[in-house]
């Protein structure tokens, strides 16, 4: 079967999806931990397996030790240049689409992929990439991942939506509008929730300078956010710059 979908740029970074590997552990560890064989999808690893490569490791050390890690690239010359990187059974490279190859993974990550796609792909890369019963995490992020959004989709509808950033480079939350994934970045326009949502976080922001650090207006703005918004996941999560909410967009 032709792999669903086309080649798109493959600028990837290391560390670059280290936040989202973390709440990867965090969200989908226990699914992971209870699964017969714990597999882990990177789909679209881009022009060097690097992020592929820093996915198992992670989840490894914090998971479990035996996840594997299959990383797809609908990229055949990619595919091929990954393979002195594979360590089977824990790290493999495939060619593979959103059909994810015959794969029937616990959690699939898609970082930067759907960006390079128009939105009217979006719902049905979801769909395909869901069908068989995996948690996918599908998002966008800066070059040096300092700034990210992703959403957790089940069975082809997105639960949540993530914003998350390296605090100490967080100017403004309106940073976070450039990093939207391609389902919301086209609507951050009034009228639109994800414009209420990044309008309350920026107004929260304002209201909460302090002479403490980033992290600590971080903190508080997350605390006045929530009066409007309900902020899920515990305080452990807001303190790494981490904000989730239902997705309600
Ligand atoms: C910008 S790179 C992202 C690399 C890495 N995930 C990261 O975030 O650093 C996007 C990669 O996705 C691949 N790609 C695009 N559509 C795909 C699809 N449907 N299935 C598999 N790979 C795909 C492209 O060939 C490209 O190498």
């Amino acid at each position: 079967m032709r792999p669903l979908g086309a080649v798109t740029r493959g600028t990837t970074n290391p560390n670059r999806l280290r936040r989202i590997d973390n709440f990867i552990a965090y969200r989908c560890g226990d699914l992971l931990a209870g699964a017969a064989h714990p597999l882990v999808v990177d789909l679209g690893y881009g022009a060097t397996p690097i992020t592929a490569i820093e996915l198992r490791s992670r989840l490894a050390t914090a998971v479990r030790a035996d996840v594997a890690v299959v990383g797809l690239e609908i990229d055949p010359v990619r595919v091929a240049g990954a393979q002195p990187f594979a360590d089977p059974p824990g790290l493999q490279f495939r060619r593979g689409g959103f059909e994810l190859a015959g794969l029937a993974p616990t959690v699939v990550r898609a970082f930067n992929v759907l960006r390079q796609y128009p939105e009217d792909e979006v719902a049905a890369a979801w769909r395909t990439m869901t069908a068989g019963g995996a948690v996918l995490i599908e998002g966008t992020c800066d070059e040096l991942g300092r700034i990210a959004t992703w959403a957790v989709i089940e069975a082809g509808a997105p639960a949540t939506l993530t914003l998350s950033a390296r605090l100490s480079d967080l100017d403004h939350p309106a940073t976070f509008a450039e990093r939207l994934p391609k389902a919301l970045i086209h609507h951050n326009v009034p009228g639109h929730p994800i414009h209420d949502l990044l309008a309350e976080l920026g107004a929260a922001w304002e209201a909460s300078a302090t002479p403490f650090g980033p992290r600590q207006r971080w903190l508080a703005t997350v605390e006045r956010f929530r009066q409007q918004w309900p902020a899920q996941f515990a305080p452990a999560r807001w303190r790494r710059g981490e904000l989730t909410v239902p997705w309600t967009f």
